[in-house]
């Protein structure tokens, strides 16, 4: 049973575990425990967790890894990149620290050596025995996508997968969190679905995109179905259309080798931007638990019409960055970058006219951007609102004025905006564009829990509601599959050239321009 949070719990931000309740006692084990993901977020987030949120007694973390190390040198490793990533005013004092580093352990094994899981699990057991952890255990695979089924099928072998208990009653459980990319397309994704399925139950699985763990987008439930006054004009009556847009200031770095292959459609757009597109989009869920809010998710996806091969051109652009400058510094063009080929075809910018064939949406427009190597680093959504039927204000009184426009910035500067319009102080009716502004940090005053605390602490209690489900994923690659193909065929939508630190190919501007609409820049 979940516990009571201990009222001396030091709760210093925000609460972190829902309706007051933390969860039992439990083992993290991360695989590939030296990487980039666990150096720079896991360990953080995990640490960050342990110290400002009350967690159980016996509470513990197990690296597995395949660099020879023991467990104090790993937790020497551990506290270095602690003290890195975490921000400035979260740091841990000396007795924090050390405090933390005693919840840690390391198993060296590769992730293919079966013995590995066999002393992983003596760990484990020794744990369960030692700390309480009562067989709890949550396996985070921070590794290359190429690696997680060898692991899972591991896992299984070493009876890691079943929660203990006799005659089917459960006394522990075992969940099991799988990062993004989920697969490189539909059979893959499927493939992978059907091999974890093989060892872990769905309710055991849990797929992050850590975009779902941000509150503005944990919010835009809330501004939906919480406020009577959008809800009326959320559809196709009073929209004109909806901008998603998802910028990096940055180009790919050292990360060439998972980019080229990947591409902005599949980095961007199969997760975080479908995303956020269903919860915009989405009919009220019956309730909050988690499958409601899913099936409402996939309901919207599967509304979305394939492309068709001969649409490519004319609803979607492919760009690729050149050399330019960003906010004052000089990016490399992406074919000069470490490690892509120099006549690589890989799109590092996707813009995407959609549609959702349903009631609610008929004929409304969803004009998708991702880019990287753009002006600046930007999340943000806008709903247009159709204009007045009748304007009464002369085209000289109203010059530059735009229809209303909702704007909800996921990132940064998490806030929500409207635009209006309002007169000019005068004697002329001249009008002008206002915007009315919520900003979360002033609302609240309080700091936003980080995306991978908020998912790791919902995985510890067993809420998969921000996690993705087996369908979803799979009815995402289904579309973005259609798009991927259509350009394959299609040899006039090719990848356009942008200026590292411009709003992307010209073309881009031309697909929405064609419209008659205008992309909103952030
Ligand atoms: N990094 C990010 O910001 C980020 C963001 C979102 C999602 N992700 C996803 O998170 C996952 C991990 O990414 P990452 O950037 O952390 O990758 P990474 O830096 O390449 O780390 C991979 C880890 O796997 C270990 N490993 C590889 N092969 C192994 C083997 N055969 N046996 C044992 N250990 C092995 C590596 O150990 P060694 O150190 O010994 O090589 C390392 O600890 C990927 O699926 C990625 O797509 C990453």
């Amino acid at each position: 049973m979940p516990q009571e949070v201990h009222p001396a719990g030091s709760l210093k931000q925000h609460t972190i575990w829902q309706d007051g309740q933390m969860p039992e006692p439990c083992t993290v084990v991360i695989f590939g425990a030296t990487g980039d993901l666990t150096q720079r977020k896991l360990l953080p987030t995990l640490a960050h967790l342990f110290h400002d949120h009350p967690l159980p007694e016996g509470f513990s973390v197990v690296a597995f890894a395949r660099r020879p190390m023991n467990d104090e040198q790993w937790r020497g490793l551990a506290l270095d990149s602690i003290n890195k990533y975490m921000p400035d005013n979260d740091k841990l004092d000396s007795d924090a620290q050390r405090a933390f580093a005693q919840r840690m352990y390391y198993c060296q094994s590769d992730f293919n050596d079966r013995e590995g899981y066999q002393k992983l699990a003596d760990i484990l057991d020794k744990l369960d025995r030692e700390k309480g952890t009562e067989g709890n255990r949550m396996y985070y695979l921070a590794t290359p996508p190429t690696l997680d089924s060898e692991i899972i099928f591991q896992l299984g072998g070493a009876g890691l997968a079943r929660p203990s208990g006799h005659n089917g009653d459960e006394e522990s459980w075992r969940r099991i969190v799988i990062e993004k990319p989920f697969g490189r397309d539909l059979a893959s994704a499927k493939k992978l679905n059907r091999e974890i399925a093989r060892v872990f139950r769905e309710n055991q699985t849990y797929r992050i995109d850590h975009y779902m763990g941000k509150e503005t987008v944990q919010n835009l439930l809330a501004f939906r179905f919480a406020n009577g006054i959008f809800e009326p004009l959320w559809n196709q009556k009073y929209i004109d259309h909806v901008q998603i847009v998802v910028a990096e200031s940055l180009g790919i770095g050292s990360r060439a080798e998972y980019y080229e292959e990947s591409g902005a459609i599949r980095d961007m757009i199969q997760n975080h931007i479908m995303q956020v597109l269903c919860l915009t989009t989405m009919e009220a869920p019956v309730s909050f638990d988690a499958d409601s809010i899913r099936d409402e998710k996939v309901k919207v996806m599967r509304a979305i019409p394939l492309l068709l091969a001969e649409d490519a051109a004319k609803r979607t652009v492919r760009g690729q960055y050149t050399a330019g400058v960003i906010n004052g510094q000089p990016q490399v063009g992406y074919k000069e970058e470490k490690g892509v080929s120099p006549d690589s075809q890989t799109e590092t910018y996707v813009a995407l006219k959609l549609f959702i064939e349903n009631w609610r949406w008929a004929d409304v427009p969803f004009y998708i951007r991702t880019g990287k190597a753009l002006p600046k680093r930007s999340t943000e959504m806008t709903i247009q609102f159709k204009r007045v039927p009748h304007m009464l204000y002369k085209p000289s009184e109203t010059k530059g004025l735009v229809p209303n426009r909702l704007t909800i910035r996921i990132q940064p500067d998490d806030g929500i905006s409207l635009k209006f319009a309002a007169k000019v102080p005068g004697a002329a009716r001249h009008l002008s564009d206002v915007d009315m502004n919520f900003s979360y940090t002033e609302a609240f005053g309080i700091e936003s829990p980080d995306a991978y605390e908020r998912l790791i602490a919902d995985c510890m209690i067993g809420d998969s509601t921000l996690f993705i489900r087996r369908d979803e994923v799979e009815t995402s690659w289904r579309v973005v599959d259609s798009i991927i193909n259509a350009w394959k065929n299609t040899p006039e939508s090719a990848v356009h050239p942008y200026k590292a630190g411009s709003w992307g190919p010209p073309e881009a501007d031309a697909l929405i321009q064609n419209d008659g609409r205008e992309w909103d820049n952030p």
